[in-house]
């Protein structure tokens, strides 16, 4: 049987075989993606059908198709067999609704899909599964990736899944929160700190993975993107199959937008949805290359040295999916803004005042979503779907920086103090003004 799925160069077009490991084109050296057959799988099932197919599997109990990546196994990677699949389950996150945001945004539909809700605690959960089972189907022995923090921390929890399997991580050192550090360390992975920035670890690993057979998880292996993708599956199918306006998406090295990007213009061309969203990329102002370009008309590579940021995950200069996330993003009249920490931090305690509690880098994106109102870029009438890529606690420091306010240069206009009494009954009473409620 001939595979459902190449590996193609997004450069010149060059294929090669999805079961050979490589993260780069021999011929021009750019990234690669996985391209699939759709006119074979649009053979197989219309759109009503593959959504019916689906919806079906969501009465799953157990097996792979309780997780919210392996629902969609078919368009996700479809030459990989069943018994490979590595799941703890991830995926299947909330979609809230969130009035207040509502309210300060004056728009009609404004949700957040909080990929905190994963097993690990962030997004990543949805790649690692897919790159771990097809490193595992390869008959990979060790995987590796440099991360700020928490693709590491997927990586190793996956990893220590799979009996036999080595984990090298490579950290820049004092830019990964302690829950996100502690997190490779606890599942048993090589965990490496090097006095650097995201940017140069990542290098430094792509020169290690050349030489030695380690296979590499960060997101220039596209098998991840695959996996990613299905946060827009999830998505329609939380909203009956009738995708949002916009989807907002808060980006470091650019992997997810693509990823999200990807996955509805698949959907589109099978017949399960019938237009697809447009994205909006929030980058913070520190580190914000994509937002610098987009304001540049795309006329040439932006690339910058990244600099400190309350949203540590996203503080990457030279994104390796840089250009995929430009094409995702002007395929469907998209764009990309930046926020300033006062605008992150701010977005990040109104979201979580609301119980949903979120990480600065999620904030970007609601930061970058309440900007493109401001701006009218995203009219009061469009349906808004915000990505949430990690859990607030995976950043306690941060809150609790800000609702002290200790964070130089920013006013923690929301604050709410921890406040120190006697222990005594009395003076937890007098607390509660007029003997009412706190
Ligand atoms: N949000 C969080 C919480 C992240 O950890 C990341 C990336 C992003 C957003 C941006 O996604 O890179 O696909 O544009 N974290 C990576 C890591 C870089 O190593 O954990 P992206």
């Amino acid at each position: 049987m001939t595979p459902l799925s190449r590996l193609r160069c997004i450069g010149c077009d060059r294929d090669y075989r999805l079961d050979e490991i490589r993260y780069e084109c021999d011929a021009c050296g750019n990234i690669l993606e996985v391209v699939h057959d759709l006119d074979r799988l649009k053979a197989l099932r219309g759109g009503a059908e593959w959504r019916a197919l689906f919806d079906g599997r969501l009465a799953a109990r157990d097996g792979i198709h309780r997780s919210g990546v392996w629902r969609y196994h078919e368009l996700v990677l479809p030459d990989l067999p069943a018994a490979a699949i590595v799941s703890k389950p991830e995926g299947n996150t909330n979609l809230y609704r969130l009035p207040a945001l509502e309210r300060l945004a004056g728009s009609a539909e404004v949700r957040v899909k909080h990929e905190g809700e994963n097993p690990t605690l962030s997004f990543k959960d949805r790649g690692m599964s897919a790159g771990v089972s097809w490193g595992r189907h390869l008959g990979a022995r060790a995987v590796a990736c440099a991360s700020t923090g928490d693709t590491s921390a997927a990586m190793a929890s996956y990893a220590a899944q799979v009996e036999g399997m080595k984990g090298l991580v490579v950290l820049p050192k004092g830019k990964v929160s302690l829950e996100q550090l502690s997190q490779p360390i606890a599942s048993g992975c090589l965990t490496a700190s090097l006095p650097t920035d995201f940017d140069e670890c990542i290098r430094l690993l792509r020169e290690v993975c050349r030489r030695r057979p380690l296979y590499l998880l960060n997101s220039v292996n596209s098998v991840r993107i695959e996996g990613q993708k299905s946060i827009a599956f999830e998505l329609a199918q939380q909203l009956g199959w009738s995708p949002p306006d916009w989807v907002v998406v808060p980006v470091g090295n650019a992997g997810n937008i693509s990823a999200i990007g990807k996955g509805f213009a698949e959907m589109r061309a099978l017949g399960i949805i019938d237009r697809v969203p447009r994205l909006l990329g929030a980058q913070a102002a520190a580190a914000a290359p994509l937002a610098r370009a987009s304001e540049e008309g795309y006329k040439s590579r932006v690339r910058v040295r990244a600099g400190d940021t309350a949203a540590s995950a996203i503080r990457i200069g030279d994104p390796v999916s840089y250009d995929k996330a430009v094409r995702a993003v002007r395929d469907v009249g998209g764009t990309f803004v930046a926020a300033t920490e006062q605008e992150i931090l701010d977005a990040k305690a109104l979201v979580d005042a609301a119980g949903v509690y979120i990480c600065p880098n999620s904030a970007t994106a609601v930061a970058g979503f309440l900007k493109a109102r401001q701006r009218g870029l995203i009219d009061a009438a469009s349906r808004v779907a915000i990505i949430a890529t990690a859990h607030g606690c995976k950043f306690s420091q941060t809150t609790i920086d800000y609702h002290t306010g200790t964070i130089p240069g920013v006013a923690p206009g929301h604050a709410n103090r921890v406040v120190e009494i006697e222990a005594s009954a009395s003076a937890i009473e007098r607390l509660l003004p007029g003997g009412g409620e706190p």
